[in-house]
């Protein structure tokens, strides 16, 4: 089950949203220098474009899908102001991130800023195969997820690193390659996280 109620993404994009930066996460920045992506990617959960624009800066080609129409619109719009040669790698839809099977495409990343993190144990298990069946082989999952809770309605709910190990397991078809504390940043204060970079097994 999801704790976000379906009208509080839509409330919270008539205002910046507090997660808005205005720039792509540094700990997802980090995660893709370190472990190179292949395109096509994928972001899920993709707000105003940031990590869009970022994976597209890096030439990879990318589709952003967000499940609210204003956060598309801003990003649509943000888009034009890029580049030729980076807005032509970059599509956005709107649309639910928890299936994305049902976009019918295969990805060689899946990039997931603040999305992981809003759903309670069973759909994260359900979204774990969902990733894993649209990842390529050897694709890899970009993560950073809130590491605390806060006891307010319409607050992520903690990713810890033993979860995640627990999860994304070599019998599941995945490859643990990176997991430790990091930062999200937000307008608000950083709030302690987990940073990962999980693989897709080949066979
Ligand atoms: C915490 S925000 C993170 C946004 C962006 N990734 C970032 O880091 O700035 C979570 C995003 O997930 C989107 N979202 C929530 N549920 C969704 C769903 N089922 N499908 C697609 N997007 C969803 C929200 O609209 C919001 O933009």
């Amino acid at each position: 089950m999801s704790r976000f109620s379906p009208e509080f993404f839509d409330s919270v994009y008539r205002e910046t949203p507090p997660w808005d930066i205005g720039a792509a996460q540094p700990a997802i920045l980090a995660l893709l220098d370190e472990y190179p992506p292949e395109g096509p990617a994928l972001d899920v959960g993709c707000g105003s474009g940031d990590h869009v624009f970022a994976l597209a800066g890096r030439g990879v080609q990318v589709l952003g899908i967000d499940v609210v129409e204003a956060a598309i619109a801003q990003a649509r719009a943000r888009a034009e102001a890029l580049p030729p040669a980076v807005a032509r790698l970059l599509e956005f839809k709107v649309g639910d991130a928890l299936h994305p099977t049902l976009l019918q495409r295969r990805f060689g990343a899946v990039v997931d800023s603040g999305f992981f993190h809003l759903f309670e144990q069973d759909q994260r298990d359900r979204l774990a195969d969902e990733l894993e069946a649209t990842l390529l082989p050897g694709g890899r999952y970009y993560l950073l997820a809130f590491a605390v809770e806060f006891p307010m309605p319409n607050t992520p709910l903690k990713v810890t690193e033993d979860e995640l190990r627990a999860r994304f397991t070599a019998e599941r078809g995945w490859r643990i390659l990176e997991v430790r504390p990091a930062q999200f940043e937000s307008r608000i204060a950083p709030v302690p996280a987990v940073a990962a970079c999980i693989e897709r097994l080949r066979g």
